[in-house]
């Protein structure tokens, strides 16, 4: 073993990862080398010791109000709104926007052994939600007759996988030319001690660096280059979980546009004081994130005059950013802070034995795409209903939300209401699943009506 990498774990305390070191072929000696040398043991110090920064988010939660914000029905229906539409639908004519879709997580809560895009959603047709997302994606190119590029986001344990799933699958159709898998970085997690972890003799215990990894991700992989090569200058940013996902909308496009906003969050309203989703606020003109966990209850529960909920506005993790913002976010080295999680992390232990802890034995760090939002100018949510654009896919059965089974009736829900709304009659208790490239939204569902049949039996419009 080279001196250097020996004395560099002498000084940081780390030499435990060699223990197996004389066991190993010489390929695995050369694996964990490079993977040591991947470290960036300063900052991972500075995380360790917690020198970081510490946020005071009672003081930050005392001052918040509600930041700039349209509503649901003034999105649809407001002043602004006809405007605000052209607007979007221009951009999206000239080609202005792109996708990016994040899929590197490890979806460790649904236990499904495969990327999360591979799983199957569609409540009739089974397509998976890669599939969902993506045909919705083309769709909404075609009703513009645009090229929308898509950039989807994979780490080490989703990349091979969703790579040759969706090569195997042609990608659903869309234009090779326009879809490009890139793969974000990873993080070590510490124990108690601060000690690196070893998931088995000749690996640390590596894990994806959040989807705050997305900036680096981009400018690594040369996505904002090609981003601005093809004269993109707004990038719709969306999570592979959540199929209900309005792709592109075009409204939300325009306010984004017509404010000037760098940065665009969709929040649905919450539907109690205490919701389990990051507080959309501002705090002295500034937008910014207060996680659920982090906002004390009487804040949480203060209402305006009228007695409806102050903070209201959720995330529900769908932006719109400027290429150009992103561009200069990435230039900036602090841009976006690291946040702990405490998580139960299997591994290697002296003795070389395999350990599945039982409770929580391990640091994680991950950076969160939100973060960026203190740094836009003219940043403003958009309201969406939840039943009308999201619903994501976390946990396995029998969790009391955001199963499987959920979010199949959700879609089902919602492409009734679509019918229904457009005169066609749906019989009580059947299925409906509509695909995007038969009608994208419940508009176009309406321009269809005529020639769609009362439906009385489970259906699928494709
Ligand atoms: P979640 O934090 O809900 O994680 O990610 P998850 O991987 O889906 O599920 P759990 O927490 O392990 O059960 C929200 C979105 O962010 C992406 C995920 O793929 C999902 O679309 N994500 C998360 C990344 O792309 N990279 C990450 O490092 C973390």
């Amino acid at each position: 073993m080279s001196e250097e990498i020996k004395s560099l774990l002498e000084t940081q305390g780390q030499t435990h990862v060699l223990k197996f070191w004389d066991d190993l072929s010489a390929p695995d000696q050369n694996s964990l080398v490079e993977q040591v040398k991947a470290i960036d043991f300063q900052q991972l110090n500075q995380l360790v010791s917690g020198d970081d920064h510490v946020t005071d988010w009672g003081a930050l939660a005392e001052k918040a109000e509600l930041p700039p914000a349209i509503s649901a029905q003034d999105l649809k229906t407001g002043a602004d709104f006809e405007a605000a539409d052209s607007v979007g639908r221009a951009a999206l004519s000239n080609g202005e926007v792109a996708m990016v879709l994040v899929a590197g997580g490890q979806g460790s809560r649904l236990g499904f052994d495969h990327p999360k895009g591979m799983f199957p959603i569609g409540p009739i047709s089974d397509r998976t939600l890669y599939q969902v997302i993506i045909e919705h994606l083309m769709a909404r190119a075609q009703q513009f007759n645009t090229v929308i590029p898509l950039y989807i986001m994979t780490s080490p344990p989703t990349h091979d996988e969703s790579q040759s799933f969706l090569e195997k699958h042609n990608f659903f159709g869309m234009d090779r030319e326009n879809v490009r898998l890139f793969c974000q970085g990873v993080m070590p997690a510490v124990d108690d001690d601060g000690k690196l972890m070893l998931s088995s003799k000749s690996s640390l215990f590596v894990s994806p660096d959040g989807h705050g990894g997305t900036l680096a991700a981009l400018s690594k992989s040369g996505i904002l280059d090609d981003m601005q090569k093809r004269g993109i200058k707004h990038v719709f940013y969306g999570q592979i979980d959540n199929p209900l996902i309005q792709v592109c909308d075009p409204a939300l496009l325009g306010y984004h546009i017509s404010r000037k906003s760098e940065m665009t969050s969709q929040v649905v309203r919450k539907n109690e004081p205490l919701q389990k989703v990051g507080n959309v606020v501002s705090v002295d003109g500034v937008v910014q994130i207060i996680e659920y966990s982090d906002l004390p209850e009487e804040n949480a529960r203060q209402t305006n005059a009228d007695g409806s909920l102050k903070l209201w506005a959720g995330s529900i993790a769908v932006h719109v950013f400027d290429v150009d913002f992103l561009v200069a976010s990435n230039a900036t080295a602090d841009s976006l802070p690291f946040h702990r999680a405490r998580k139960k992390v299997p591994f290697v232990d002296g003795d070389g034995n395999k350990v599945d802890p039982e409770a929580p034995n391990a640091t994680k760090f991950e950076k969160f795409i939100f973060d960026l939002l203190p740094k836009a100018k003219n940043a403003i949510v958009c309201e969406v209903d939840p039943a009308e654009g999201f619903c994501a896919v976390k946990n396995a059965p029998p969790a009391p939300s955001e199963t499987p089974d959920h979010v199949k009736a959700a879609i089902s829900d919602l492409h009734t209401a679509w019918l229904k709304a457009a005169g066609v009659e749906v019989a009580a208790g059947v299925k409906v699943e509509i695909n995007p490239m038969f009608a994208v939204d419940a508009a176009v569902t309406k321009s269809k009506a005529d020639n769609i049949d009362p439906i009385t039996k489970d259906t699928y419009l494709v």
